[in-house]
């Protein structure tokens, strides 16, 4: 098997998520959201009543989770889960901290790998996410790092949920991120930090267009034009 893999890893907020599926768009690619497993293994935990500290309880939960991405290409679709589609509470911050919590488990994460490595199928897999450059796809022909500053980040959050017409205290968000950033950063399994071979970059100051063009760069110079 040797499909080109594209890895990019970094914290939330960064812009990875938008990154990955413009990516995957532009180059006609399969897309691997692999935050929304992780997600969808916390929302099934918590309609269960399963404590998300439960870990034997919460590997049986990602290792059976019934899940469908109706697009398989690129674009967004809608997501199944247990045959019913999953709307706005996937990307709830809520989910996302349970998903943050179960994420720590090493037993949930082993039950995920597999499912990951199956996406990377011809032409070629975009994936996003905290360890796929370091864990799930060691051997990505490209891997990318997208950071950018804790305050940065909750500014964006927090004009995404302003949009949605969601109130939320700046100052909050800031902490949230913080919190959130800790755990990845700190646990003891699959750890959120670049992988060796991972090229830098910071979206602080600058827009998606500039970090998509920039990836487009790097891409053709390790994949050579004829992929695009
Ligand atoms: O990227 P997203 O915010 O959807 O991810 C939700 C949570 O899932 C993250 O905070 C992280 O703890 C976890 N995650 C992970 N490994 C991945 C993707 C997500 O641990 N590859």
């Amino acid at each position: 098997m040797n499909v080109p893999v594209i890895a990019i890893d970094g914290p939330s907020g960064s812009g990875k998520g938008t990154l990955a599926r413009l990516l995957a768009a532009r180059l006609g690619w399969h897309l691997l959201d692999s935050g929304a497993l992780y997600r969808l293994t916390a929302l099934a935990a918590l309609r269960r009543g399963v404590a998300l500290d439960d870990a034997p309880t919460l590997a049986r939960v990602a290792a059976e989770l019934d899940v469908h991405f109706e697009s398989d290409g690129s674009r967004e679709g809608r997501i199944l889960l247990d045959g019913v589609e999953v709307g706005a509470e996937l990307r709830t911050e809520t989910t996302g901290n349970a998903a943050s919590c179960v994420a720590s488990v090493p037993q949930v994460r082993e039950a995920l790998f597999e499912r990951q490595r199956r996406f990377a199928v011809a032409p070629g897999l975009v994936a996003d996410g905290r360890d796929m450059g370091t864990v799930v796809f060691p051997d990505a022909a490209l891997k990318v790092y997208l950071d950018a500053s804790a305050q940065v980040r909750a500014e964006r959050r927090y004009k995404q949920l302003k949009e949605k017409g969601i109130g939320a205290n700046l100052a909050d968000l800031v902490a949230e991120i913080r919190a959130r950033d800790e755990r990845d950063m700190n646990r003891s399994v699959a750890p959120l930090r670049p992988a060796e071979d991972a090229l830098m970059l910071d979206s602080s100051t600058i827009g998606i267009d500039a970090v998509l063009d920039q990836v487009m760069v790097w891409m053709r110079e390790r994949l050579g034009e004829a992929r695009h």
